[in-house]
């Protein structure tokens, strides 16, 4: 590679870290998550509410979001690919369970945020 060539390939690296929110500062569920969550699931994903009694997935604290549906997590720290939350919400699921259901899909900082969270390890 040339010179050049490695100096775009690392800019390019470090603007995708800066868009990922990666780099030196570690995300966290309550700078990071909670807004997202807040904004676009929570009001599903609460007793009484679709998400949650279909489900048994509640996503309004930390604790619950981690311990999952009724058939267990659906995040793997360490792996945004093995978390079905993340799968969800990227679209790579069967489309008629896209996460928010029913509504416009997260944008995609806010599907990128919440990958590298989890591949930083799902940290509080
Ligand atoms: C409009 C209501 C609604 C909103 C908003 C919503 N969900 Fe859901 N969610 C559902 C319903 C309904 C189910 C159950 C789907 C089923 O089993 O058919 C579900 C199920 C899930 C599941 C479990 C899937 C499984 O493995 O069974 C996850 C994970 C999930 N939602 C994540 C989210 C996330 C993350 C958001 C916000 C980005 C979100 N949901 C927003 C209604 C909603």
């Amino acid at each position: 590679m040339s010179k050049r060539a490695v100096l775009l390939t690392l800019s390019a690296l470090a603007v995708a870290a800066l868009q990922t929110g990666c780099g030196e500062k570690a995300l966290t569920y309550q700078t990071n998550i909670k807004p997202i969550l807040e904004a676009n699931c929570v009001s599903c994903h609460v007793p009484g509410h679709a998400g949650h009694d279909k489900s048994g997935l509640r996503l309004d604290s930390y604790e619950a979001m981690m311990k999952g549906t009724q058939f267990g997590p659906v995040i793997v720290p360490g792996s945004s690919v093995g978390s079905t939350l993340y799968r969800l919400v990227a679209g790579q699921a069967d489309p008629s369970i896209r996460m928010p259901h029913g509504q416009a899909a997260l944008s995609d900082k806010d599907v990128a945020t919440i990958a590298a969270w989890i591949d930083q390890g799902a940290k509080y």
